[in-house]
This record gives C-alpha cells, structure tokens and sequence, in this order.
C-alpha cells in the first residue's frame, strides 16, 4: 500500500461522492506517510512521491501531470490574495523542499530545484533555481510548445 495507491482510492470515492471514506483515507497518508494529499487533488500516471511524501503537502484544486517526480517537503499551493492554484505539466521534476504557489503553470519537462520558490509561470524544460525561483537554462530539446496545427483552407474547386 503506497500513499498514492491511498490517494487514488480517496480520489475515486471522492468522485463518486462517497462520504466519510475520502477524508479517512486523507488522514491515513496523514498519519502514516505525513503526506497532505487532499482527495480532490488530481495525480497523473506515474507520479512519484519521494520518500512516499515525506513532508510534501499538494492544494485539492492543483493540478498535477503525468510522470511528475516530487521530492519531500514540497509544497505546491495557493498565495494570498489568488484563487488559482498551481498546473504541474508532465514530465516536470521538483526538488526537495521547494514550493510552487499560486495562479501558476509549470511547462512540461520543467527541474525546480530544491528550495526554490516558483511564483510565477515556468517554461517547457527551464530548470529554475532560488528564491524566487529564476530560469537557470533550457534544457536540450524541450523549446516552446509547437503552435496547435491549423486545417488547410479548403479548395475552390
Ligand atoms: C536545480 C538542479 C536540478 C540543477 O542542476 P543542474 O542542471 O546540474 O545545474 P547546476 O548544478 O549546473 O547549477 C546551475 C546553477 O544553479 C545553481 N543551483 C543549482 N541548484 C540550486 C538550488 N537548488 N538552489 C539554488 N541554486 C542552485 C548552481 O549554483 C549554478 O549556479 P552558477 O551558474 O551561478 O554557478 C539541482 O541543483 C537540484 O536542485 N536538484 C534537486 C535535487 C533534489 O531535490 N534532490 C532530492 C534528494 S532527496
């Protein structure tokens, strides 16, 4: 049993509107693993929590991708004054420590390093360091999102 296997359990029930069960399923990651993973919060596929999430704490309106690595004691949550939460893209890894807060989305493939603190919008593949948290470099092959392709015009005929 793995917070996450807990978390998806309470993610379902949570869906189905089942009552009770989600919120003791919450303070069993609580208590055993001292992970905050509310029921609502969505998780991609084969996210991995460090240290089964030792000390990480994710808001129930965020957003998480797939393949999404996120180490202990990182938060992604709200800032004052801001209704919107964090968008975590896929592919995104998150060191120990940091924290990811606010109206904010964090492009695919993104490093944030440990302790940063990401208040803003991040790039597709930035690796962003410190407090707050500034692009250090592009990693190889992860440049701007292509443009959504268009249909062709159609032909006079
Ligand atoms: C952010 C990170 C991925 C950068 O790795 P990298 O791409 O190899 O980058 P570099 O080590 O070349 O560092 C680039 C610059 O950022 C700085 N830097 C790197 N990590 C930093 C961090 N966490 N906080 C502040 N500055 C950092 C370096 O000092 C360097 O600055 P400089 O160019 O002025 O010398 C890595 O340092 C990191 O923090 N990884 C997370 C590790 C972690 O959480 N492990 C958990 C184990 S349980």
């Amino acid at each position: 049993m793995t917070p996450l296997w807990i978390h998806r359990l309470a993610h379902r029930a949570h869906r189905a509107g089942v009552p009770v069960l989600p919120r003791l399923l919450y303070a069993v990651n609580r208590l055993v693993y001292s992970v905050a993973l509310p029921p609502s919060v969505q998780l991609g596929r084969d996210v991995v929590l460090g240290y089964s999430g030792l000390g990480t704490v994710i808001h129930a309106r965020a957003v998480i991708g797939d393949r999404v690595t996120i180490g202990t004691c990182v938060t992604v949550g709200g800032r004052s004054g801001h209704h919107a939460v964090p968008v975590i893209e896929s592919d995104v890894e998150i060191g120990s420590g940091a924290k990811v807060l606010g109206p904010i989305r964090v492009g695919a493939g993104a490093v944030i390093g440990a302790n940063a603190v990401v208040l803003h919008n991040v790039p597709r593949g930035a690796v962003m360091v410190g407090v707050p948290a500034r692009v250090v470099r592009i990693q190889d092959g992860w440049g701007p999102a292509p443009a959504p392709s268009t249909p062709p015009p159609p032909r006079d005929e």
